[in-house]
């Protein structure tokens, strides 16, 4: 089952997991594993350089420029605009709530309703949604990244 496959290498594996194409396997199953709260499994190793309180980390590698990643489970996306320039914002779309579904070119899709915003600022480039999708933190440590 899928839950399996992401207890193979927790860090590693489920960020792969929620790569573009799974994302919609990855939203619809919610309930398997942790019950709540996604990251209270460290057990494995690739964690530890986390070190953090609560900070979701994506290696530097898994953001293409000009584009992104979204990490379904975390609720967020991590975009790099221009080589070097990382932005991160939340997965949740401000018209009804879904989760963004894909970056495209330029924009970050939401599937519900069609929403697209801009990858280097959050803002809508297409509606319904009117207001953007929050940013958040986003700290480079090395290869990795840290979303606050
Ligand atoms: Fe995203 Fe409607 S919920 S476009």
């Amino acid at each position: 089952m899928l839950g399996g496959a992401a207890v193979v290498g927790v860090g590693l594996a489920g960020l792969t997991a929620c790569g573009s194409e799974s994302a919609t396997s990855d939203t619809a199953a919610p309930a398997g594993s942790a019950g709540g709260s996604p990251s209270s499994t460290p057990a494995s190793s690739a964690q530890s350089s986390a070190g953090g309180s609560g900070g979701i980390t994506v290696p530097v590698a898994d953001v293409p420029v000009g584009g992104g990643k979204i990490l379904a489970k975390d609720k967020v996306v991590v975009t790099q605009p221009t080589a070097g320039e990382f932005k991160a914002f939340s997965a949740v779309c401000t018209h009804q709530g879904c989760l963004v579904g894909q970056i495209t070119g330029k924009a970050i899709v939401c599937p519900c309703h069609g929403s697209e915003f801009s990858i280097t600022d959050g803002k809508v480039q297409n509606g319904p949604a009117e207001t953007a999708l929050p940013a958040k933190k986003v700290t480079k440590n090395g290869a990795n990244l840290t979303v606050a």
